[in-house]
C-alpha cells in the first residue's frame, strides 16, 4: 500500500509535531506539500520532507488553489486562521485534520460541525488527550465500571508557572483578541476530556477566575519592558528570560523564540523581542487562574482548576465514583484504583514508546488519523468535529460564565447563538 499523502499548512512548531510521524513512519505517511509564509521555516520544512519548489507555497490560499495535491491536509495556522482553509478544503475534498480550537467564533464552530455532518471528508480536530494512554485508560476504567457509576470528576490542569509566562503572558495565546481566551486556548483538551470522561451532554456551567498577578501594577521598581535592559532584580526574578532561554536545551520553548538557535541570535531576540519582556509589563490579557463548574446530563458534576501557579506542568484528577475512586497524575503516567472496602491498585503506562507530546497523544493522534483514512472501517475515531463542536462550546459558554457572572445553560446558549449566527441553523 503506498504512503497516504498529506499536504500541511502552517510549517510551525504543530506542523513539525504531528509530521514527525511521516519521518518515523514513510511508508505510512509523507508530506508533498507546504504552505508556509515564513520564508526561512518553508525552506527549512521542504529539506526536513523533500519538497521540490513546484509544491512549496508562501500562503494557504495558493496552496488550497492549486489541482488536489494530497489526499487530506493538516491545518497548523494560528487560532484566528483555522475557519476559511478548513473550509475551502473539505470543499476541495481534501480530508483535514485541524489543530484546535477549530475557530475562536462559537458561530463558526457550529458552521463547522453542520459541515462535519455534511462532508464525506474525514474531518478531524487535533484534541491530542484522547489519544494518551493516560486519559484513554481514565475512560477504558470508567466505561468498565471501575468505580461503579461515576458521580464527580476534580480536575486540574496545573500549567507551571514558566509556562503561563512563556505562551500567555509573552508569548501567541497572551491576548484574547489576537488568540482566544484561556479557557479555548489551553483549556478546550480539558473541556473535551470533561465531556469523553462524563459520557453525557454537559448542561449547565458556572466560572470565575481572573489575571491577577502578569500586571503592571505588580513589576517590581525599576524594572525595564525586557530583561536585558538592566533590570535590577535579574539575580532573584523567577521570569528573567536569560535564564529560560539561554541555556545549552534549545528545544521548545526556546526553540519558537527564533528561527537561529544560536546564543547570539537568541540574546538578540530577547532583547528586543517578545520573549525577552518583562513578564509585569507586557501586553498580556488573558486570566492567570481560573475555575469552572460543570453538570452533565447523567447528574455528574466536575470541577476544572487551571492555574499558572503551579511547580508542576501536566494535569492531575480524580474521578469519584459510587463504588471506588481514580487518582491520576499525567506527568508520573500512574493511576491509582481505590475500591472502597477492596484493595488498591497502581497502574503503570509506561508504554509512551517514541509517542512524546501530551503524554503520547500528539503522534497517537496522527496516527490514528492516518489509520482511519487508509482502513475506515476497522479505525477507531475519538476526536471528529462533529464530537469536538459540544466541547468547544463548553469553552465559550464557560467564558461568558466568568465574564457575565451567570449561569450558563447550554441548550439556551446554543439556541441564543443559533438564532444570532450566520446561518448556523
Ligand atoms: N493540540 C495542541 O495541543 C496544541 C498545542 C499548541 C498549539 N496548538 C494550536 O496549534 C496552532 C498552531 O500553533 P503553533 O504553535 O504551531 O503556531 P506557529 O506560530 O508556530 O505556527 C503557525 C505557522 O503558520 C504560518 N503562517 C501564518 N500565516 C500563514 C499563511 N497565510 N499561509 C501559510 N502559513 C502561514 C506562520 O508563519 C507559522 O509558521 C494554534 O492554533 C495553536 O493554538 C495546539
Amino acid at each position: 500500500m503506498q504512503p497516504t499523502t498529506i499536504a500541511l499548512i502552517g510549517a510551525g512548531q504543530r506542523g513539525h509535531v504531528y509530521t514527525e510521524y511521516a519521518l518515523l513512519h514513510p511508508d505510512k505517511l509523507k508530506v508533498v506539500a507546504v504552505a508556509e509564509a515564513d520564508p526561512a521555516r518553508r525552506a527549512a520544512f521542504q529539506h526536513l520532507h523533500a519538497i521540490d519548489n513546484a509544491n512549496a507555497y508562501a500562503d494557504w490560499s495558493d496552496l488550497l488553489a492549486a489541482p488536489k495535491l494530497a489526499e487530506a491536509v493538516l491545518i497548523c495556522l494560528q487560532d484566528r486562521m483555522h475557519f476559511e482553509p478548513t473550509n475551502i478544503a473539505l470543499e476541495a475534498g481534501y480530508h483535514v485534520l485541524l489543530e484546535k480550537p477549530m475557530s475562536t467564533d462559537p458561530a463558526e464552530c457550529l458552521l463547522m460541525g453542520r459541515k462535519a455532518a455534511q462532508t464525506e471528508r474525514h474531518f478531524d480536530i487535533c484534541h491530542v488527550l484522547r489519544y494518551s494512554p493516560f486519559f484513554a485508560k481514565l475512560k477504558e476504567l470508567l466505561d468498565g465500571g471501575a468505580v461503579g457509576r461515576l458521580m464527580s470528576i476534580q480536575h486540574n490542569e496545573n500549567v507551571a508557572h514558566w509556562h503561563q509566562a512563556h505562551s500567555y503572558v509573552r508569548g501567541n495565546w497572551r491576548r484574547s483578541d489576537e488568540s482566544s481566551p484561556m479557557i479555548l486556548a489551553k483549556s478546550c483538551h480539558d473541556l473535551d476530556i470533561l465531556l469523553w470522561l462524563a459520557g453525557a451532554d454537559c448542561v449547565r456551567i458556572s466560572s470565575f477566575g481572573s489575571l491577577s498577578h502578569f500586571r503592571s501594577e505588580n513589576a517590581p521598581e525599576g524594572a525595564p519592558t525586557h530583561c536585558l535592559h538592566g533590570c535590577p532584580v535579574q539575580d532573584e526574578c523567577l521570569y528573567y528570560a536569560p535564564r529560560t532561554y539561554l541555556t545549552d536545551d534549545t528545544s521548545w520553548p526556546t526553540a519558537v523564540i527564533s528561527n537561529d538557535m544560536s546564543y547570539e541570535a537568541r540574546e538578540e531576540a530577547l532583547r528586543n523581542g517578545p520573549y525577552g519582556r518583562c513578564v509585569y509589563r507586557c501586553d498580556n490579557d488573558v486570566v492567570d487562574h481560573q475555575v469552572v463548574n460543570l453538570e452533565f446530563a447523567n447528574e455528574v458534576t466536575a470541577a476544572f482548576t487551571m492555574s499558572a501557579f503551579t511547580n508542576e506542568n501536566h494535569r492531575t484528577l480524580k474521578l469519584m465514583g459510587t463504588l471506588g475512586e481514580i487518582r491520576g497524575a499525567m506527568d508520573k503516567n500512574e493511576i491509582e484504583l481505590i475500591r472502597f472496602g477492596g484493595e488498591t491498585t497502581l497502574i503503570a503506562l509506561d508504554d509512551t514508546g517514541g509517542h512524546v507530546g501530551h503524554g503520547g497523544g500528539d503522534l497517537r493522534l496522527i496516527e490514528g488519523f492516518v489509520d482511519s483514512l487508509r482502513n475506515s472501517e476497522a479505525a477507531e475515531n475519538r476526536t471528529s468535529a462533529k464530537t469536538s463542536v459540544q466541547s468547544h462550546l463548553m469553552a465559550f459558554a464557560a467564558e461568558h460564565a466568568r465574564v457575565t457572572h451567570q449561569v450558563v445553560e447550554m441548550d439556551v446558549y446554543t439556541e441564543q447563538l443559533m438564532a444570532a449566527g450566520r446561518d448556523v441553523r
